[in-house]
């Protein structure tokens, strides 16, 4: 929990039971939407907008949170709707509705996606549903254990999440020779964006001093900078390229403490794809909390052509990837980032 609970916060404050005091249909869809914008997403822009028309939900992105420095071609935007909708569907799950969704592609770089509901049952109230863990879920950036073995069924649970999907595939990579070669092209690939000036610029305007009152964005705590320091990088980002010592630090944690990575890869490149690359991951960030696991999503090396191709080459071979991720039990918790309120992103 952060320490400094500002309306900016609000959105996490809530309870699962509050739904029963819902009292019309609307009310209680625009509930579910609570938990969607609790979803990652990239510099935590929080890029959807959702249309509430009697029993349907219209997701889309939100043109005023685009990244257009760092995400020119909007996947990281559609992986970021893709898992609000998870935890959207996630949650109408839980109180009783069977839901229909459908891509309604616009034009190549936007799709809409239209959400049905239909209430069939009560609310499921079980005490393991992954509902519960989207109040939890954050993403962990700190060290993560290597020496503490992974129970394998939980391991192969999350590697059986992308069966729902045909067009996605998941790659889990603990092999230390793989990892070595993956953590250097990680690190040049996270260096080459970081060299970009117009990618450091639009990053720096997400990067925020730990006490904020902005509801988008990163304050310094969940990206583990100390507190006075976080009134300044956002000034450091803009100006120049960070030291040599930060890759250091990112090689060290990827190799000594990073026990698993995992690589999500698809059959095409549309929004479609990234959309339910999204999805698969939404559930499986989800699944790994609710086992004491944690996330750390790394965008550089997929963003950064070269750097993808030798995923593709080492890992993926004839999917193309699409999200890499770090995933071991942290070592640290991590605090919540701030978000838009449900009735901010509702139009
Ligand atoms: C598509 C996508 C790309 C992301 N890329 C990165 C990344 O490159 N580096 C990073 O540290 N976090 C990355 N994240 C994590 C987000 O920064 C994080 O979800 C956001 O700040 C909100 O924080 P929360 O997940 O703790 O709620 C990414 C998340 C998503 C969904």
């Amino acid at each position: 929990m952060n320490n400094f609970r500002q309306p900016n916060y609000s959105a996490w404050d809530f309870q699962i039971k509050d739904f029963f005091a819902c009292s019309s249909d609307e009310e209680k869809i625009a509930f579910l939407v609570k938990f969607a914008v609790l979803a990652p997403s990239s510099h935590n822009s929080q890029p959807w907008q959702f249309k509430l028309i009697q029993n349907k939900i219209f997701l889309k992105g939100d043109p005023s949170r685009e990244l257009s420095k760092s995400d020119q071609r909007k996947r990281q935007e559609f992986i970021s709707i893709g898992a609000a909708l998870e935890n959207l569907l996630i949650a109408a799950d839980y109180f009783g509705y069977k839901t229909a969704v459908e891509y309604l592609q616009n034009d190549i770089f936007e799709t809409t996606i239209e959400v049905t509901f239909e209430k069939i049952t009560e609310a499921k109230e079980d005490v393991n549903h992954l509902i519960h863990t989207i109040l939890r879920r954050t993403t962990n950036r700190n060290n993560y254990d290597n020496k503490k073995d992974v129970d394998k069924m939980i391991i192969s649970k999350i590697q059986n999440i992308p069966k729902f999907f045909s067009n996605i595939s998941f790659d889990i990579i603990n092999d230390s020779q793989k990892k070595s070669l993956l953590t250097e092209t990680i690190v040049l690939a996270t260096k080459e964006a970081m060299r970009g000036r117009d990618f450091r610029r639009e990053l720096a305007k997400y990067i925020l001093p730990t006490k904020t009152h902005s509801s988008v964005g990163m304050p310094g705590d969940t990206i583990g900078v100390p507190f006075f320091f976080s009134y300044l990088l956002p000034l450091l980002i803009r100006i120049s390229p960070p030291p040599e010592k930060q890759s250091r630090e990112l090689h060290s944690q990827l190799l000594l403490h990073t026990p698993f990575f995992g690589i999500l890869s698809s059959t095409g490149d549309t929004t479609a794809d990234w959309i339910d690359t999204g999805r698969t991951f939404g559930y499986i960030t989800l699944t790994a909390e609710k086992h004491g696991l944690a996330t750390h999503p790394l965008a550089a090396v997929i963003e950064m052509n070269d750097y993808r191709k030798i995923l593709m080459k080492e890992v993926t071979k004839n999917f193309l990837p699409q999200f890499f991720f770090r995933l071991g039990y942290p070592t640290k918790n991590s605090p919540h980032s701030p978000r838009l309120k449900n009735i901010e992103v509702i139009v």
